[in-house]
């Protein structure tokens, strides 16, 4: 009995060494999460089976797959006293934050992109009288979240002469669209792609100001758009006018209502193509953005 603990203790003893591969570990989480334009810090700590090393010291943080990925941030520190250097952090987005003497590795990404969805793992090289590396198989899978944003919203017109609305928005998860306004139109359609979601709203009839709102658990957004069918006098030719202006705001849960206003805006107006047919119906949109949803009336959607 007491020769089975003994050969159990020596086989978990083995067993133990062997997962930390001779004083090397690499501890990282499996996940992280972050918002898209804000920053993460992600953590790498390591052991190694050294008394001391003072010899020089490279870190390494690769994406997409161990050992073979590609080195987003490299430093190299040549001595206990000295800083690790950066040799390499790709567009300058990386950052070492821990001290890697204090086996700290860990790392901050600044403003995050869709892109920086990915898998990092973090590597550490000695180098001198004895090389010696050590890389982190697992990685830290890194997801992103974002408070939805309103992209784009415009009425345009179809070839049949009807008008519709147009929202897209963009967040993650993928937000819900809502088009509220004067109660007109009687279908709608959403397409969605990666993080980006469009909602039109066809057979626009009545005019007023419509309202796309986007939301998703991180957030609310709202962006609108003007429409109004003037009944022209006896003119052959069709007047259309479009000005487009383009504004975003989005409304965080927790943001204050009514910071400053963004307008970008672009017009163009000319006779249209279709003059052989006269038309008497021109249109304006315009587009405005709002703090509240207060006093629109909500359209049917299916
Ligand atoms: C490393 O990448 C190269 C080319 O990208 C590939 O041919 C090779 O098989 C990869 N090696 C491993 C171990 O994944
Ligand atoms: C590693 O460094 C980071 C950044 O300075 C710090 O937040 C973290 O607590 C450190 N980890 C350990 C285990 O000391
Ligand atoms: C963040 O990235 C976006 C797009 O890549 C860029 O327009 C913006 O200026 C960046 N902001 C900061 C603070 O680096
Ligand atoms: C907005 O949508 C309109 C029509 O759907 C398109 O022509 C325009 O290029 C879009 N603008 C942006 C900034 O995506
Ligand atoms: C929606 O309204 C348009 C014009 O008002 C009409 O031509 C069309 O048939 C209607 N569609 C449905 C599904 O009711």
């Amino acid at each position: 009995m007491k020769g089975l603990g003994l050969l159990l203790g020596c086989l978990l003893c083995i067993f133990k060494k062997g997962l930390q591969f001779n004083g090397w570990s690499i501890k990282v989480p499996s996940d992280a999460t972050g918002e898209i334009g804000k920053s993460i810090v992600l953590p790498c700590t390591f052991t190694h089976p050294h008394k001391t090393f003072d010899r020089t010291l490279t870190a390494i943080w690769r994406i997409k797959e161990p050992y073979n990925g590609t080195v987003v941030f490299k430093c190299v520190a040549h001595s206990s006293s000295e800083l690790c250097k950066t040799a390499t952090s790709y567009k300058n987005r990386y950052k070492l934050l821990g001290n890697p003497r204090h086996n700290n590795l860990s790392i901050k990404i600044d403003n995050l992109t869709w892109s920086d969805s990915n898998r990092y793992f973090c590597r550490v090289e000695f180098s001198g009288d004895l090389h010696d590396k050590y890389e982190g198989r697992t990685g830290i899978r890194l997801h992103l979240i974002a408070a939805p944003r309103i992209i784009n919203i415009t009425v345009s017109s179809n070839e049949d002469h009807t008008f519709k609305a147009r929202c897209t928005a963009d967040g993650e998860p993928l937000p819900s669209l809502t088009w509220t306004g004067p109660l007109s139109s009687n279908s709608s359609s959403v397409t969605s792609m990666n993080h980006q979601i469009t909602k039109e709203l066809h057979h626009l009839t009545h005019d007023g100001k419509y309202v796309c709102t986007a939301e998703n658990s991180h957030g609310r957004a709202e962006g609108a758009v003007y429409f109004y069918k003037f009944k022209g006098a006896n003119s052959n030719s069709i007047l259309i006018l479009i000005c487009i202006a383009l504004g975003v705001k989005a409304l965080m849960l927790l943001a204050i209502a009514g910071i400053g206003l963004l307008w970008k805006g672009d017009c163009f107006s000319g006779p249209g193509s279709l003059s052989r047919q006269p038309i008497q119906d021109s249109t304006y949109e315009n587009l405005d953005r709002r703090n509240n949803g207060g006093g629109s009336q909500s359209l049917p959607t299916h």
